[in-house]
């Protein structure tokens, strides 16, 4: 690889790239990111490869492996450009015709996706209803680029913030520019990127230092990994013009180890840059040096805020340590750190080369550009979705995540991770951006969403969010060490039928003790979970301790199964289910659960026929007497 000395050479090393690829020609894009994985992408890779050989057809069809699409749950997606004619599902056994098909310029009709409402099959990516609705200007180049490929990134405008920002402005005007764009960290609390970097900058060091937080620990969320797997020059180009603005010339890449693919893009995609110049001294002739490091973290959840992540570089645990004075100024070895989380440095070039009015044009009053979310739970098309800030849940959820499943019907939705908040029906139209989902007791947090139904019971999930938090506490503060317990453990009384008077006021008293006094934001965070469930489902928690019923059915201990005799037609289809054979009966005897070998699970309600519906979930009230043997029969014969 030539090294680039200046923007002139960057562009004719752009023009020299793209004179090599016709636009035109079928290029077959095979979605490569963790969710495809799993599906089997890297054999229906190797059976495209061998199959346009095999075909010989290598002149007339480029290939090309990618970053995650976002709708891994069709995976593996495989995407034909130029027209984006977008296959899901695709296995090795359909490679073949796909390739024939493709040379001839047709459809393969069958792997396309078939619109749930509609029923009429979708050829294009962008139409499929999950896409249609959303704004990729950060996750876009997911689909476009081979992350292994700094060419690919080239190709596509890549690496031109970093010139324009480095040759046309001075560190100051960066700064403005990010400043007046208003970006806010996508990785937390929303705080303004560009307010953060004026610290560090402003800060008495000739040393500083910026870091990209990509620990990303909340349960179910994955936008950071599909972007450091799928595009991580555009992190990398991010990072340096902070770096630039900032006056620091190191960087560090704060990943968790669990990300293995991440790791691996990230560390190539830094090799390629430092071989072009792009990284490492004089860039492209600047004059500027910039160097990265990669940290892999041992996967802590703490270990994602500030002050425990830095530690960790150090080489120390990573847990939190106090911040009387700011980690902006006194960060990694006291030295002024500016951290911002991975999606928050991708839209880094964005700004630089669209400007601030381009990105603030897009969002709300306050929050501006895009937010990527992880759609999951009880919806219906789940996966990554980019969407403008102001975009409201039911647009969300309805649109894009194509409504809940089985008709069922929707209860609320958990935004902010683990120490976020469960929002209800009645708030469904709420415009999502940092300052409504605060409002509203919640919080944006990295950007998680998970869709709950009327079966869920949400005293059950205030605990489960503070179980994970009780575990993932480092220990360090007795509030949060102790109180997360305290809280969990009234919790538990509360859905094991021990719940008493007192004990709600008893748990907002806690929560605000841990709130106000714990060492870090995952102690003054934790109790939202509960605090937001007894704001808007108050009376599920009083259901349970007053009436000791799980208005959900969810609670085991607070709910039972009975069959209604009357209704049983013998079928033995529960009997044959029951995976704790804790139902009797025969073809010509009604069957009876034997509530001391019941284990709750629910299987002999899921499977009674509909037609019969002669299971029945009881909750807050006594299982009636079972039949007679005599009685039995009887009900049997009638
Ligand atoms: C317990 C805890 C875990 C966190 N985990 C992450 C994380 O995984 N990724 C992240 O970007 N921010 C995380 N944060 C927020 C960071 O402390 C910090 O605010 C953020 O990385 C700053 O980047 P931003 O301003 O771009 O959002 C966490 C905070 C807490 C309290
Ligand atoms: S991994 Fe393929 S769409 Fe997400």
């Amino acid at each position: 690889m030539a090294r680039l000395n200046s923007t002139s050479d960057l562009e004719e090393l752009r023009q020299g790239i793209l004179s090599q690829r016709d636009p035109t020609k079928p290029c077959i894009t095979i979605c490569s990111g963790t969710g495809c994985h799993a599906y089997g992408s890297e054999n229906v890779a190797a059976a495209f490869r061998t199959e346009i050989e095999h075909q010989g057809l290598a002149e007339q069809i480029d290939i090309r492996r990618t970053g995650c699409h976002g709708f891994c749950e069709r995976g593996t997606l495989v995407v034909i450009f130029p027209e984006e004619i977008c296959y899901c599902n695709v296995q090795p056994k359909d490679v073949a015709e796909v390739v024939a098909q493709t040379a001839r310029g047709n459809v393969v009709e069958r792997l396309l996706y078939t619109d749930a409402a509609t029923g009429e099959k979708v050829v294009h990516e962008h139409e499929i209803p999950f896409y249609k609705y959303q704004t990729r200007l950060v996750l876009g180049n997911n689909t476009k680029l081979d992350p292994k490929s700094i060419d690919d990134y080239l190709a596509l405008g890549g690496y031109s913030a970093l010139a324009k920002a480095l040759l046309q402005m001075t560190p100051e005007q960066v700064l403005e520019e990010v400043k007046k764009a208003n970006l806010r960290g996508r990785g937390g609390g929303g705080f303004p990127a560009g307010r953060k970097w004026e610290t560090s900058r402003n800060a008495p060091d000739e040393i500083k230092y910026v870091i990209v937080n990509a620990d990303e620990g909340d349960p179910g969320a994955y936008m950071d990994r599909s972007l450091m797997e799928g595009n991580p020059h555009s992190v990398l180009e991010g990072l340096v013009i902070a770096g630039y603005a900032i006056g620091s010339h190191e960087g560090y890449i704060y990943v968790r180890q669990e990300y293995p693919l991440a790791v691996e893009n990230v560390t190539m995609a830094i090799r390629q840059a430092e071989e072009y110049g792009l990284l490492g001294e004089d860039i492209l002739g600047s004059g500027f040096d910039f160097k990265i490091k990669v940290h892999r973290g041992a996967g802590a959840f703490v270990s994602g805020e500030s002050s425990a992540l830095m530690t960790a570089i150090e080489g120390r645990v990573g847990e939190p340590r106090p911040k009387y004075i700011r980690t902006a100024i006194k960060g990694i070895w006291d030295r002024p750190s500016n951290l911002n989380n991975v999606e928050t440095w991708a839209n880094v070039p964005l700004i630089i080369n669209h400007g601030a009015d381009w990105f603030s044009s897009i969002g709300t009053e306050g929050s501006k550009g895009t937010k990527i979310f992880s759609l999951v739970g009880k919806v219906n098309n789940t996966g990554l979705v980019e969407v403008p800030m102001g975009l409201t849940l039911k647009e969300i959820i309805y649109n894009i995540g194509g409504g809940i499943p089985k008709g069922k019907r929707f209860k609320a939705v958990q935004t902010g991770g683990p120490s976020g908040g469960c929002i209800p029906e009645s708030l469904i139209d709420t415009p999502v951006d940092f300052d409504q989902l605060t409002k509203l007791g919640s919080m944006m947090g990295s950007g998680g969403m998970i869709v709950m139904d009327e079966d869920t019971c949400m005293v059950d999930v205030a605990k489960y969010f503070l179980d994970f938090l009780a575990d993932e506490s480092c220990g360090k503060c007795v509030p949060c060490r102790e109180g997360i317990k305290r809280m969990l453990e009234i919790l538990t009384d509360i859905t094991e039928g021990r719940g008493k008077e007192g004990d709600i006021e008893l748990l907002e008293e806690l929560a605000e003790v841990i709130r106000d006094v714990s060492l870090c934001a995952l102690g003054a965070t934790a109790p939202n979970p509960v605090l937001s469930t007894l704001r808007y489902f108050r009376d599920e928690y009083e259901a349970h301790i007053a009436e000791k019923r799980c208005p959900a059915y969810v609670c085991k201990a607070l709910v039972s199964y009975y069959i209604e005799p009357d209704k049983c037609q013998a079928c033995m289809i529960c009997l044959r289910n029951c995976p704790a054979e804790a139902i009797s009966g025969t073809k010509n005897q009604i069957h009876v659960i034997d509530q001391s070998k019941c284990t709750k699970c629910g299987t002999c309600f899921d499977v009674c026929p509909p037609r019969f519906g002669a299971v029945k979930r009881l909750s807050g009230e006594p299982v009636p007497a079972a039949p007679t043997a005599k009685e039995r029969v009887l009900a049997r014969s009638k």
